[in-house]
């Protein structure tokens, strides 16, 4: 079977008609092309009989999926296993288990890893922001326990993890920030100061902030506004990550983005996408955002592809891609990583999000991994142009 596919490959190739492999292949020159990871894809062990709440829903064996990870991406990022209540569950007790082996196979594949994430309210091990009795701590205990936290992360994956989402989701919709613990107790401060961590920590990594809804002006101008006198004093920071977990017809993304892009840019940083997926089901009640703790209830109504994506809906998935990498490829000096959010739809936590249990269609990938037609037509979008001259440009 694989043999079958390489003759294909290399024919194809020597006919002309391929001119990329891949997708990191074809857009080796515009970004870094990444995908997240889960614990399944990357070790079978894991999968039997785990009953880890932080799973995305998937607990079956999926390392064969890894074939198409280091095919097409030369960048990866943990789903999971990097967050605060896997790596960092009990005061003063770290898990590096799951992180290692992620990061253990990655680079065995040639690949580059990005942390994901040092400071987020959620996924948090509550008693980050506790004592002994259940009190809420003080400004300079939290300070210890995030300095301690990025520094001994950092220090373990020093080398071997090259650039970190630093804070994730600090700021709403509007453009203010959250009012999140880590708010409470710091106020803003701790954005700069978990920056000045991790830079203290490790001066060679890159450090990025995330957040999702950065297609909307007034969050983008929140975060810009926040970060232009930061980056004026000296702030160690490398990218502003736009996370992107789309919903198909929502809203124009294509020029919404762009216009975020230009924002981002205005500062002196690149974006990076970061959770790339795109919803192809009926939005819930006008939902917008990636906010994890929202959830709606189940209907059959909201979930009408169980069967599959039906031909016409496939082909509006197809062209939304193109027209996104278009706009990314017009704008590629300002664009440092293009990032998908779960290789394929069987393992997609938009399967649950924001309704559980729905049948989603929202990644490159089909439920056996193999890629959607979607992916040949973006490998094609950086094809160069044929020959002045020849038959083909001739017939026009
Ligand atoms: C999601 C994972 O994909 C799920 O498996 C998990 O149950 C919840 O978190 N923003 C982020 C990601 O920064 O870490 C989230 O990942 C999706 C939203």
């Amino acid at each position: 079977m694989r043999m079958k596919f390489n003759l294909l490959a290399l024919m194809a190739v020597l006919v002309g008609t391929v001119h990329a492999q891949s997708l990191q292949e074809a857009y080796r020159d515009y970004w870094r092309m990444g995908v997240s990871v889960n614990q399944w894809e990357v070790k079978a062990e894991e999968a039997v009989g785990s009953n880890l709440s932080y799973s995305g829903g998937v607990s079956a064996d999926q390392t064969s999926h890894y074939q198409a990870i280091a095919q097409h991406f030369g960048w990866v990022v943990p789903e999971n296993c990097m967050k605060c209540e896997v790596i960092h569950p009990q005061e003063g007790l770290y898990d590096f288990t799951l992180g290692d082996q992620l990061v253990e196979k990655a680079l065995a594949n040639g690949q580059h890893v990005v942390g994901h994430c040092l400071i987020w309210h959620s996924q948090c091990a509550p008693w980050f922001f506790v004592d002994d009795e259940g009190k809420q701590v003080s400004a300079e205990v939290l300070k210890k326990r995030m300095k301690d936290h990025i520094f001994t992360i950092l220090g373990h994956y020093k080398g071997k993890v090259e650039g970190w989402d630093v804070v994730n989701e600090a700021f709403n919709d509007d453009g203010t920030l959250r009012r999140s613990k880590f708010y409470e107790i710091l106020g803003e401060d701790f954005i700069p100061l978990a920056f000045q961590y991790a830079h203290e920590a490790d001066p060679t990594v890159e450090l990025y902030y995330n957040d999702y809804s950065m297609n909307k002006a007034q969050k983008v101008e929140g975060v810009v506004n926040f970060f232009r006198p930061l980056i004026a004093k000296g702030l160690p920071i490398t990218a502003i990550g736009l996370q992107g977990h789309l919903i198909y017809g929502d809203t124009d993304y294509v020029k919404e983005y762009e216009q975020t892009i230009q924002a981002i840019a205005s500062i002196g940083l690149p974006s990076q996408f970061t959770e790339l997926d795109i919803s192809m089901l009926p939005n819930p009640y006008g939902f917008s955002g990636a906010n994890v703790s929202d959830r709606f209830k189940y209907s059959e109504m909201m979930d009408p592809y169980r069967n599959g994506l039906p031909a016409d809906k496939q082909e509006q998935f197809d062209q939304f891609w193109i027209d996104f990498f278009k706009m990314l490829m017009a704008n590629k000096e300002h664009v440092l990583r293009v990032n998908f959010w779960c290789l394929n739809d069987a393992n997609s936590w938009r399967n649950d999000f924001p309704i559980k249990g729905r049948s989603d269609y929202a990644t490159l990938f089909d439920r056996q991994s193999q890629p959607k037609p979607t992916v040949q037509k973006l490998i094609q979008l950086t094809a160069p142009a044929p020959v002045a001259g020849s038959k083909k440009s001739r017939k026009k």
